[in-house]
């Protein structure tokens, strides 16, 4: 039985408690915006949830600003390049020299999350877990409304604008009028296994390599836990990969003369990511702004979806406060462009990444893998190829792409 519905009120209604979510609502507060945080999962959940862990320098350079830097700043791996690797040889891309001294940090998603929770908790904001039956309604409005039950109770958020932070399988996206939204969409023919292994990694920098067998990822997250991926079918499934298979293949596709894989620890991580590029327009419906995996993704092979729901909240945070300070909109009205811009720049780098570096089946003349033989070549050998990459790759500072 629900209790009797409560009726409330903020500015800002908050959909999805991921990077994107929390940090809006953290932005927010600094600005003197009230919001609210409405999260499926359990806290638990949201922040053991293993995903991507690299962090562009502006998005480092952002959270420090904003205050939630500190941990980062202390257990994150700064990285100075990447190194590319194939035909048993490797290149390394050195991001500084490239990019006028830009570099990476290695910060696990979930540790940016962890953050943000507490902080949020520390300025008493509201945030809520465990919401159930969350629907959004008259976006058309100036006051739109999130419904929702919690701990037995249905209520109703009244608010002036809705965040729609709730990733790619949310409600906020699917809650706009049919022929509102235009989509544009490509899946890939392959996925990741992501595994998490106990052991020390055996590299200083990412390894992105390229093999006749598949795509495989040697990463981090810290001195004691290595991070890789691995190519592998789109029906895939992680019972079909037990751990020796695993270790085999990621010994096959990483190896190099004179470099060894340290593989004596247990795995205590596999997962399956599907390869999608996905990108609806415009990010805005009325009051309902969308922000993140809610309105776009990217496949993983540029490390840029947590970055890009970085740059689209603070892009929404700053539209936001200029409108509560002034009354003026322009900065909302161009939320969906100002943020589309950068979007398309990461979804090509990463469609780029993604066909330099995977098997395609089907590739049976050949043909698609002498374009990536000459692309890759072409980046170890041109300094303004290995710019296009190093700068991609670092990010665009936010006013600036
Ligand atoms: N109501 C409330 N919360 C919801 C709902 C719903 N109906 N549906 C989903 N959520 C929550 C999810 O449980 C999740 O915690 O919304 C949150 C969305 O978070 P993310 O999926 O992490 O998306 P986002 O914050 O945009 O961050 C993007 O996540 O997928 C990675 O690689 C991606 O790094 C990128 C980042
Ligand atoms: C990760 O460490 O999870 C990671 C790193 C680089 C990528 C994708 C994921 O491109």
């Amino acid at each position: 039985m629900t209790a009797l519905s409560a009726e409330h009120r903020t500015q800002v209604g908050i959909v999805g408690a991921g990077p994107a979510g929390l940090l809006l609502a953290h932005l927010l507060h600094g600005h003197g915006i009230e919001s609210v945080v409405l999260e499926l999962r359990s806290r638990e959940y949201v922040e053991q949830r293993v995903r991507a862990g690299v962090l562009e320098h502006g998005t480092v350079q952002l959270l420090s600003e904003a205050g939630v830097g500190e941990r980062m700043r202390r257990e994150g791996l700064v990285h100075h390049g990447i190194e590319l690797r194939f035909d048993g040889r490797g290149h390394r891309i050195d991001f500084p020299a490239l990019t006028g001294g830009r570099s990476i940090t290695v910060y696990g998603q979930q540790e940016v999350v962890k953050d943000l929770i507490r902080a949020r908790l520390d300025a008493g904001g509201a945030l809520h877990f465990e919401v159930q039956d969350v629907s959004v309604h008259d976006l058309d409005s100036d006051r739109p409304a999130i419904r929702y039950s919690h701990d037995g109770a249905d209520h109703e958020l009244r608010c002036d604008v809705i965040a729609g932070c709730d990733g790619f399988h949310g409600v906020c996206r699917p809650s706009v009028p049919d022929g509102a939204l235009e989509t544009h969409e490509r899946e890939y023919p392959f996925a990741w296994l992501g595994i998490l292994a106990e052991v020390a990694p055996s590299t200083e920098e990412l390894i992105y390599a390229r093999h006749e067998r598949g795509f495989a990822l040697h990463s981090m997250r810290t001195p004691e836990l290595s991070r890789f991926y691995l190519q592998c079918e789109p029906d895939d499934d992680v019972d079909n990969w037990p751990d020796e298979r695993i270790w085999d293949e990621l010994r096959i596709r990483l190896e190099r003369e004179g470099w060894e894989l340290n593989a004596d620890g247990p795995i205590i991580e596999k997962g399956i990511t599907p390869m999608r590029s996905y990108v609806v327009e415009p990010m805005q419906y009325g009051s309902l702004f969308l922000a993140g995996d809610a309105a776009h993704i990217v496949p993983p092979t540029g490390a840029k979806g947590l970055n890009l729901a970085v740059g689209d909240v603070k892009v929404l945070a700053d539209a936001l406060s200029r409108w509560y300070a002034t009354g003026d909109r322009a900065g909302l009205d161009a939320y969906s462009d100002s943020c589309l811009r950068r979007v398309w720049r990461a979804e090509h780098f990463s469609w780029w990444m993604t066909s330099m570096l995977h098997r395609f089946p089907h590739d049976d003349e050949g043909f698609e893998e002498r374009l990536q033989r000459a692309q890759l070549d072409y980046v170890c050998r041109s300094r303004a190829a290995a710019t296009t990459l190093a700068e991609n790759y670092v990010g665009f500072a936010w006013d600036d792409g």
